[in-house]
């Protein structure tokens, strides 16, 4: 299964030097922000909330400068963006020390076969909901074709749900043990107050770029008087359908087109929150250039909040065989369900008191940080700060909680079957960093094995961030052809941070700087690791 993958992979290195270089200097600052109308702290990017787009091409190389002029750690992680044989750069507290106030670091990143639509954000504390977040975006090169004709613009849309609340004070009340409110509003772009404009002309399409940077929230994206044609899903072109609404998980990244082609006049970007105990709405405006009518009437109602209606939308979202992705050559062409499993890991979720304070877990075992990142102690030979075996490969019997620092060891080159067991009542997000996976299957109730005769086996889109429906679960196949400490991490930010991530270990045992890179020469040393030279 793996003789055409090397080959490609011995040219990618050889031609690696020779891309592009895109150099970006970031200061990080705290600044007064008003998204709700209210003051608050938020995490700029030289000035800006959210912060700048990366516009990429595949295969560039990425240089980014983070100033941190916060009075605290931070850093940046890239979700969606591999970091192939690079798990260093990819900026969590598993991967990466923290970039220490006054500091600066140089993410070294290679945007290595990939197109697509992402973002970036903060990882560390519960910065996420103080902004520090991004649009990133992935180019085909200039020769390879995309399937469809290259439109007349091209937005970043960024969603989220948000807090009045300070970022601070979020973080306290979970470090109390306590869980947070219900957010206080829905932003587009930053802004929550039915005010961000999109301007178009008329007769044009439009490509909208729309990822969920929020902190739990399912949202649904709609336009008044327009149909959406959704072609990309996290870097995989779809097979193109029309749709009147789309629904956005928390983590995920979509692109869809949109066609100017209605009466001149002003019209209702909504955006709402899904499957939840309270509907927040948030408009925005797209802006006809020759309108002088401004929005009327409501804006376009949501979607029922039967369950069935997304996942069959979910199951909708196909990939266009025929179509080039990063290659020239069809996406079809890789046989993922045609490929052996190697292994299956079942993943449930679980939430529960330790020691009176509120918990996630993962198979029972709640993650809790290291002083030292897995992957230096990795490196370094530094024993003591994890155990690979800390999770079990599949959900324990009883309900209990432990606290440990999991990691779950997997070999390189295994393709591995991961079923998300979701038994609770609210609905799941789960992300992969170092990874696309195949969403191979999702359903209603519990999983067995006769579940997999209705996995989509020839044209699941290969994705990292997907959703699990309450009392539900989604299958997904993966060739862990990256080597490296990856997280795997619910997008619930505040579960994520009570605990609900673990990190998959995926180890060559022979060590060869064709499979992994070496440490950056810059790498920042923290922890255990601290006086340690490479
Ligand atoms: C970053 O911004 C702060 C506040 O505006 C400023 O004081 C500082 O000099 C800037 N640092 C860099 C490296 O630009
Ligand atoms: C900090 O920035 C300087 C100046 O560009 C650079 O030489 C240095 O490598 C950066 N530090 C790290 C740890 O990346
Ligand atoms: C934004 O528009 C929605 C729908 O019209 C409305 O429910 C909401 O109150 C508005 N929010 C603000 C802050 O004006
Ligand atoms: C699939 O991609 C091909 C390009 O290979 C394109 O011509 C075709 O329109 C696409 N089909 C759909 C349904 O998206
Ligand atoms: C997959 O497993 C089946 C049954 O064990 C075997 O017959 C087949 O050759 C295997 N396929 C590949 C591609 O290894
Ligand atoms: C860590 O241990 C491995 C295996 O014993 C060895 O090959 C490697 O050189 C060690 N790394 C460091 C940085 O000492």
């Amino acid at each position: 299964m793996w003789n055409f993958v090397v080959p490609i992979l011995c040219v990618m290195a050889i031609a690696s030097a020779e891309d592009p270089y895109r150099f970006f200097t970031w200061n990080v600052t705290y600044g007064d922000i008003y998204p709700l109308g209210v003051r608050q702290q938020g995490i700029l990017i030289n000035g800006q909330f959210p912060g700048p787009d990366i516009y990429s091409v595949t295969n560039d190389n990425i240089i980014v400068n983070v100033y941190n002029n916060l009075p605290e750690p931070f850093l940046l992680s890239w979700n969606g963006v591999q970091q192939r044989k690079n798990s260093y750069e990819d900026g969590v507290s598993g991967t990466t020390c923290p970039i220490p106030p006054g500091k600066n670091f140089t993410y070294v990143m290679q945007m290595k076969d990939q197109i697509g639509s992402f973002y970036y954000f903060p990882s560390l504390a519960f910065h996420k909901a103080a902004g520090g977040f991004g649009g990133i975006r992935i180019l085909s090169r200039p020769r390879i074709p995309v399937p469809f004709p290259e439109p007349d613009g091209d937005y970043t849309i960024l969603i989220g749900d948000w807090y009045k609340t300070d970022h601070k004070i979020l973080k306290y009340v979970l470090d109390q043990g306590k869980i947070l409110a219900f957010p206080d509003g829905i932003l587009i772009n930053g802004r929550g107050t039915n005010d961000t404009w999109f301007t178009v002309e008329p007769g044009k399409t439009y490509r909208l770029r729309i990822s969920n940077v929020g902190l739990r929230n399912s949202l649904n994206f709609r336009i008044q008087g327009h149909t959406m044609k959704l072609v990309e899903v996290e870097g995989t072109h779809t097979v193109q359908t029309t749709i009147s609404s789309l629904d956005v998980h928390v983590g995920q990244s979509y692109s869809v087109l949109v066609t100017a082609d209605q009466p001149a006049q002003d019209y209702h970007i909504a955006v709402s929150t899904r499957f939840a105990t309270q509907v927040l709405t948030t408009t925005a405006v797209l802006h006809y250039s020759n309108s002088r009518t401004p929005v009327s009437g409501p804006p376009p109602p949501a979607p029922t909040n039967d369950i069935q209606w997304s996942l069959n939308q979910a199951r909708s979202i196909r990939t266009n065989l025929t179509a080039s992705g990063p290659r020239p050559n069809p996406q079809g062409s890789y046989h993922y369900g045609q490929i052996n499993v190697s292994r299956t890991i079942r993943l449930a979720s679980s939430a529960g008191l330790v020691n009176g304070k509120q918990r996630y877990a993962v198979n029972g075992v709640s993650f809790i940080p290291s002083d030292t990142p897995l992957k230096l102690a990795d490196y370094y030979n530094i024993s003591g700060v994890f155990r690979v075996g800390s999770i079990p490969d599949s959900p324990p019997r009883g309900r209990g909680i432990s606290l440990d620092t999991s990691v779950m060891g997997a070999d390189y080159r295994a393709f591995v079957e991961i079923v998300f067991e979701n038994r609770e009542n609210i609905i799941q997000s789960w992300h992969l960093d170092g990874y696309a996976f195949f969403v191979v299957g999702m359903d209603q109730g519990s999983w067995t094995p006769a579940s997999r005769k209705q996995y989509n086996l020839v044209d699941a889109v290969s994705r990292s961030t997907t959703q699990v429906y309450p009392k539900s679960w989604t299958a997904i196949y993966v060739a862990l052809d990256n080597v490296g400490m990856w997280n795997l991490r619910t997008e619930y930010w505040a579960r994520q941070y009570l605990g609900q991530q673990l990190y998959l270990r995926v180890y060559a045992p022979v060590q060869s700087l064709r499979d992994e890179y070496p440490i950056p020469k810059n790498a920042l040393l923290c922890g255990r690791a601290k006086d340690l030279h490479s």
